[in-house]
């Protein structure tokens, strides 16, 4: 196979490694390296857990197939759901399937260049860090079991938090992204999923959240500034937030760029009681409805993020 053009959503999709079973696949795969789509595998090519270890293990948390063949790839993944085994000595699959979902949330828009190596260099840098780190890996799995939507909800949330703002410590902002919801290991999967309303004593221990995972966490050698984050990701700029309804003063920019991005997160995944919303749909209803819970000047970098022009999001917001 030939050596194909750089990164292009209309022609290429992403694949996790970590969706891939341990099946015969039949279609072309892609690597991207340097910014180059290369050829990875052509035609059948049969998948081993070793082969997608060492993939993870070199960073490749993901790979790429031509978007002409999306329906016959999504038809083989949902007939070959694959799930990575919980423990492994040398590396954390699970982990790596999380890290999977943090890059794959870099290519859903057109990000430069110098972004995408930003991404690469922290996933690969959380990779080693929690490999180092047994006791926060260890939640990280517990979540991934517990709740796998907050799982790769707080992976998604990291991706775009590290995208909206260049004058933030990045490293706090990843990890603090990646752990924020932590302390939903103590809400039942029944809460968590709720479709309709909660009851008052639901909401209470849901309203708990922040506190729980910055308990969780608190002695594991977390920087203060990303304990600040974990605890104060519910605040908002219009000082009805929680747990301690902070003013926007007291706010880290770290603080508000990890609220908004959640949100943002939020909004654009489905959950039992609502729709995905598309990107467009979810920085209106930001830009709307949800504009005092959020920072105003982080709404410029998630249209730049989305590929909103700049004339069409004046005219959204006007
Ligand atoms: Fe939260």
């Amino acid at each position: 196979m030939e050596k194909r053009n750089s990164y292009n959503p209309a022609e290429f999709k992403v694949l996790r490694v970590c969706e891939l079973p341990n099946e015969v696949t039949h279609f072309d795969l892609f690597i991207e390296q340097g910014g180059e789509m290369v050829p990875y595998t052509k035609g059948k090519h049969q998948w081993s857990t070793a082969e997608k270890v060492e993939l993870l293990q070199n960073s490749n948390f993901v790979l790429f197939f031509e978007s002409a063949k999306h329906l016959e790839v999504k038809g083989h993944l949902e007939g070959n759901p694959w799930r990575p085994p919980l423990s492994n000595d040398e590396f954390s699959l699970v982990i790596a399937d999380g890290l999977s979902e943090f890059i794959k949330a870099r290519y859903e828009f057109p990000i430069g260049e110098n972004e995408t190596t930003i991404h690469k260099a922290l996933a690969t840098a959380l990779s080693r860090y929690l490999y180092q780190q047994p006791r926060i890996r260890n939640l990280l799995e517990q979540m991934s079991e517990h709740d796998p939507y907050t799982f790769y909800h707080c992976m998604r949330t990291a991706a775009y938090a590290v995208t909206l703002s260049s004058n933030v410590k990045l490293w706090d902002l990843a990890l603090g992204a990646v752990l924020h919801d932590i302390g939903n290991l103590y809400l039942s999967p029944a809460v968590l999923n709720r479709r309709g309303p909660l009851k008052d004593e639901e909401w209470k221990q849901v309203r708990k959240h922040p506190e729980d995972s910055v308990q969780l966490v608190q002695n594991l050698g977390l920087s203060p500034g990303v304990l600040d984050m974990i605890l104060h990701h519910h605040e908002r700029p219009d000082g009805q937030g929680y747990p301690h309804r902070l003013k926007k003063k007291d706010l880290s920019l770290e603080v508000k760029v990890l609220s908004f991005a959640e949100v943002f997160a939020a909004l654009t995944n489905p959950r039992p009681y609502q729709k995905a919303h598309s990107p467009e749909d979810a920085y209106q209803l930001m830009r709307t409805g949800l504009a005092p819970f959020l920072d105003e000047t982080l709404f410029a970098p998630l249209a730049r993020l989305i590929g909103l022009e700049p004339a069409l999001e004046s005219l959204k917001v006007s």
